[in-house]
């Protein structure tokens, strides 16, 4: 049974070997990775390959939709994680265009669970609909609700207790919003950045 992806992980694990043969050793007594990635389950976005990342270096949060839900444990967990013990100093949540979870938000389908799931985005949409319906072509809109969503999620992070504390602790932390483009492979940054608990409401107020 899955043959081919097992020999895959023994060609791969003996070529991380061959190029640096304490490799796993290093990796197997500590992680120090200095970002935290917060992106979408889309196979189509392999977050360490993207930025060029090897194990150790990225840490990862992938649900439908890249999502930073306030009640959500999952991702709080990892949240918290990040900041507090592994100390990371920068957080992007990677939005990508083509989004299906973020499509299913707003189509008006009833697929089951997933509808609860997407519903923050519904709460994005309904936020910025005058902005979205003066956009004429579908696939536009689409891409620009993908945006808002990302900024929203920024906030969502930012306005974190455990972000705030650890601005208030005086942790070098920033949280970014990038978008992801399943066409050409490039991440472009939206430039809603937050450095400190005073750029939240300057850089994200109106989102
Ligand atoms: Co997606």
């Amino acid at each position: 049974m899955l043959d081919h992806l097992k020999a895959n992980n023994r060609a791969w694990s003996e070529r991380k070997t061959q190029v640096d043969p304490d490799f796993f050793t290093r990796l197997e007594n500590q992680q120090a990775p200095q970002y935290l990635w917060i992106g979408c389950s889309d196979s189509r976005v392999p977050a360490n390959e993207i930025v060029g990342l090897d194990p150790g270096e990225l840490f990862v949060h992938r649900n439908v939709a890249n999502l930073a839900p306030p009640q959500d444990a999952n991702y709080l967990s990892v949240l918290q994680y990040s900041v507090d013990v592994l100390k990371v100093r920068h957080i992007m949540v990677v939005g990508h265009y083509g989004c299906g979870g973020v499509a299913a938000a707003v189509d008006g389908q009833r697929r089951g669970l997933i509808d609860h799931w997407l519903h923050p985005i519904r709460e994005v949409h309904a936020h910025h609909r005058g902005e979205l319906e003066a956009i004429e072509n579908d696939r536009a809109r689409w891409d620009r609700l993908v945006e808002l969503n990302v900024i929203r999620q920024v906030k969502n992070v930012a306005s974190d207790i455990f972000v705030q504390d650890a601005w208030a602790r005086g942790q070098a932390l920033s949280v970014h919003g990038w978008v992801y483009s399943l066409s050409n492979g490039i991440a472009n940054d939206l430039n809603v950045t937050v450095r400190k608990i005073d750029d939240v409401p300057e850089v994200l107020g109106d989102f």
